[in-house]
């Protein structure tokens, strides 16, 4: 297929990376992605008094999506103050929310009666991008201005909603800047997924240019950012994914994520396989190359099995645990290769290093609005004024199941 270089100034990765002088180009190749939601202006339910008429998909006590989620209606009242007025535009659906709902994630909702409810609620959610469509006094003499868009400061905020009450300290600006030629969609998504993959591939490791990591999950949000900031930033990837049972489908995933930058795309199975050091060696120029960290959202066989590829010194860090199975290390991983392993959170990070967040969240966008950076795949869920509960319950409930074709996200319309 045809390449082309699409940036011939390399926009470099904040912090530890601020030393590289070149970068690779990644090959243009048909978009991955759905279409995006474009940013419309939407009719609002707004009462005679200025007041906000605002959905949230609830929950008052911790379980399984489908048996706890509803959608409590509620309304707003116009801000003043410090107070500012929240329409949300895309919200994704990601597995901490589900965990989060099912209460064993470490970060805990806001239970609260404040939206009129006579027991305390939460809104589930953690990431998505909203608009101030309203703000009180104090909140414009901080720099904010109606039409801004603002993305989470942290976790528990409950995004999974039309409308919000929020005061600055909740949100961080997207910068008008920042915004040009963003979609909402990418606004809403670009917080957890892609800062988690661009920390871990920045902070536990310097990894020289022609270097290697390797990860599993790969095909998710988090791996397939992986992938692409690593090709930007001159590194090469081992990625390793989930086998299909349909062959067909199984090359198309591998082609899918060669096409975006991976060097190699393997299963579990061939991970597992007696042959692994042998390709690992030829892939690694006869190991001359050293495979220096490794990703790993997964847990389980597939968690070893990659640490087994590492060179001495290297590290491995953990940031999921997808397949429910504990991490097994092999003492001899310790004592005898001096394997670092590692775990990462990107909340914690963030809410350590919220300039840094913001940096980030700003480098990434500046690469998706150059086209180095592509949208993972996505399923929009359309959320109007009048979207019942069962289904957008049904939604949640959908992006469980099974081998998905790409990550939920609301994306709200007339609301
Ligand atoms: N620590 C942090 O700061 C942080 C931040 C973001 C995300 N995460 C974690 O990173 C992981 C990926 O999140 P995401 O939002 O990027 O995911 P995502 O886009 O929603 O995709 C989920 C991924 O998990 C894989 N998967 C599902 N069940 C699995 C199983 N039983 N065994 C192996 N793989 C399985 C899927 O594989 P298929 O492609 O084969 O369907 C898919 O690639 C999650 O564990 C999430 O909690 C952690």
């Amino acid at each position: 297929m045809a390449s082309k270089c699409l940036s011939p100034v390399p926009i470099l990765p904040v912090l530890s990376r601020s030393s590289r002088t070149s970068l690779q180009c990644l090959r243009k190749r048909p978009m991955q992605a759905l279409s995006h939601a474009a940013a419309q202006p939407q009719r609002r339910h707004v009462s005679v008094y200025g007041y906000e008429q605002a959905k949230a998909l609830s929950f008052a006590n911790y379980g399984d999506p489908p048996e706890v989620l509803f959608l409590h209606k509620h309304s707003i009242s116009p801000p003043h103050g410090e107070l500012m007025t929240l329409r949300f535009l895309a919200s994704p659906i990601n597995p901490a929310d589900i965990n989060q709902i099912q209460g064993v994630y470490p970060s805990k909702p806001t239970f609260t009666t404040s939206l009129g409810t006579a027991h305390p609620i939460a809104v589930a959610g953690n990431e998505g991008v909203a608009e101030i469509i309203a703000l009180g006094d104090k909140v414009k003499n901080e720099g904010f201005k109606r039409g801004d868009w603002v993305i989470m400061k942290g976790p528990g905020f409950g995004t999974w909603r039309t409308h919000a009450s929020a005061t600055s300290k909740d949100v961080l600006l997207l910068e008008d800047a920042a915004r040009e030629g963003i979609t909402p969609i990418q606004a809403g998504t670009v917080s957890i997924n892609p800062c988690t993959a661009y920390r871990m591939l920045s902070d536990f490791v310097k990894l020289e240019e022609g270097e290697w990591f390797i990860q599993n999950g790969a095909n998710s949000g988090v791996g397939r950012a992986a992938i692409q900031l690593a090709k930007n930033w001159g590194l090469k990837s081992v990625n390793v994914i989930r086998g299909r049972e349909d062959k067909d489908e199984e090359e198309e995933l591998k082609k899918g994520l060669l096409d975006i930058g991976a060097d190699v795309v393997i299963t579990d199975e061939e991970l597992q396989s007696q042959g692994i050091k042998d390709m690992a060696e030829e892939w690694t120029n006869g190991g001359r190359e050293p495979i220096r960290l490794a990703l790993n959202c997964v847990n389980g066989k597939p968690a070893t099995a990659m640490a087994k590829l590492l060179a001495p010194h290297s590290h491995h860090v953990t940031y999921g645990a997808m397949s429910k199975q504990p991490l097994t290390i092999p003492a001899s991983m310790l004592i005898f290769k001096d394997i670092h392993f590692h775990g990462f959170w990107v909340s914690k990070w963030a809410e350590w290093h919220p300039q840094e967040k913001k940096k980030t969240v700003e480098h990434v966008l500046e690469l998706t609005r150059r086209g180095e950076f592509k949208d993972m795949p996505f399923e929009e869920l359309e959320w109007e004024y009048e979207t019942k509960e069962k289904d957008l319950v049904q939604a949640v409930q959908g992006t469980l199941e099974g081998y998905r074709k790409g990550k939920g996200v609301f994306v709200f319309k007339k609301t």
